[in-house]
């Protein structure tokens, strides 16, 4: 009976890890925020995004400590390889009005989708021209630190 149980067990096991890769391509993209950074919902449209085809970045919240100034705070998208290199222009949008701290906000934009490698990491940013960021998320296979300290500033 143990023996039966522990076949069992193992072939349930190796079930289970033949099972993550072929999800992985499926599962949706999880944003984490940066630490010291506002965390705001970032959803996107589709997900995971396509390759060399549109995807709706919406991020929607409020930032508890700054105000989000109209021509003067943006809406940054980076697509980024493992090695941290953009693989496409960085998208930068400004806000067209001025949202008080604690004040709800919603920025919907279209950005286009370079040809993605297996592994990439995506990061979105809400912060001002002169490089502070109030608010920055990533996602993908990185190192939080590295990934943060190169592009989430704060000053
Ligand atoms: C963005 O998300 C907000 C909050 O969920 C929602 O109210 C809004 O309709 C969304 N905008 C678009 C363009 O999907
Ligand atoms: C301001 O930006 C929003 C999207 O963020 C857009 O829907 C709206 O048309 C813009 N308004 C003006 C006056 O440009
Ligand atoms: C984004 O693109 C889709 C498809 O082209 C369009 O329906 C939608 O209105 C666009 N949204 C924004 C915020 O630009």
């Amino acid at each position: 009976m143990k023996s039966f149980i522990f076949v069992f067990s193992l072939i349930a096991i190796i079930l289970t890890v033949n099972a993550v890769p072929s999800q992985h391509n499926k599962r949706g993209i999880t944003f984490q925020s940066c630490p010291n950074h506002n965390p705001l919902p970032v959803t996107i449209k589709p997900d995971p995004p396509v390759a060399n085809q549109l995807v709706l970045f919406n991020v929607s919240g409020t930032l508890t400590k700054d105000i989000i100034m109209s021509e003067i705070t943006s809406l940054k998208v980076y697509f980024l390889d493992k090695s941290l290199i953009e693989i496409s222009r960085p998208y930068n949008q400004y806000f067209n009005k001025t949202y008080n701290v604690g004040t709800l906000f919603t920025m919907a934009v279209n950005v286009s989708v370079p040809n993605l490698p297996d592994s990439y990491i995506i990061v979105v940013s809400v912060g001002d021209m002169f490089g502070d960021s109030f608010s920055c998320l990533y996602a993908g296979d990185g190192n939080a630190d590295s990934i943060c300290g190169h592009y989430c500033f704060t000053f």
